[in-house]
């Protein structure tokens, strides 16, 4: 993992990237808070688009974030649950959901939803054939370490948001998609994150 560390729109920032998947993810984000104790988190990436309201290039907030397949319904536990705990749809930071929500763009919208996290790449064949990911747990978008970082935050009583960029629509289109729309996608993310650092309370 490599780091970087320094000041960000006034704010003393550490980024890092995680790389895909939860386990990548959570590895990363406890490695973050035990060595450097941060404030908050803020996670950011693309994320393919459930809701058809979406359109690539827009921004949905976690203000719930759920590991969609975390499955031991087997033994009675709704889709999700982390068992042996109440875990189950994490909740973004209110106020940080707040100022995210009121960055000023025009060329596209910014939305806040539940996200979905996996470790899969979702396209339309995996999503027809798990119904449950809009029917049950209504998600707006899915991705694939948000609710990890959720997770590990949570557990480390550390406020966290989850901002995701639409890359595509986890249609037959996705692979394309996501690759095209790059560019587009982290402008907008970055004018969001922008805002944050920007408008984020005293400490
Ligand atoms: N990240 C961006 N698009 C995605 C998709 N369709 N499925 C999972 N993660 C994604």
């Amino acid at each position: 993992f490599l780091f970087y560390q320094g000041q960000l729109f006034k704010q003393p920032v550490l980024i890092a990237k995680t790389g895909i998947g939860k386990v990548m993810a959570a590895a990363l984000c406890q490695k973050i808070i035990d060595q450097y104790s941060p404030r908050l988190v803020i996670f950011s990436g693309v994320a393919g688009g459930l809701d058809p309201r979406l359109a690539i290039g827009d921004i949905v907030l976690g203000a719930k974030t759920i590991q969609h397949d975390l499955d031991t319904t087997e033994f009675g536990h709704l889709r999700g649950t982390v068992p042996g705990t109440d875990y189950r749809f994490l909740t973004g930071d209110p106020s940080l959901l707040k100022i995210a929500q009121s960055t000023p763009a025009t060329n596209f919208k910014i939305h806040q939803g539940t996200i979905l996290t996996g470790d899969q790449f979702m396209t339309k064949k995996k999503l027809q054939a798990n119904s449950y990911l809009i029917e049950d747990l209504d998600g707006m978008a899915i991705e694939m370490e948000g609710a990890s970082i959720a997770l590990v935050c949570e557990l480390n009583h550390i406020p966290h948001l989850i901002v995701r960029v639409i890359s595509d629509k986890a249609d037959e289109k996705a692979t394309t998609d996501f690759e095209q729309f790059l560019p587009m996608a982290v402008s907008h993310l970055s004018h969001v994150i922008k805002h944050l650092l920007e408008n984020l309370p005293k400490p």
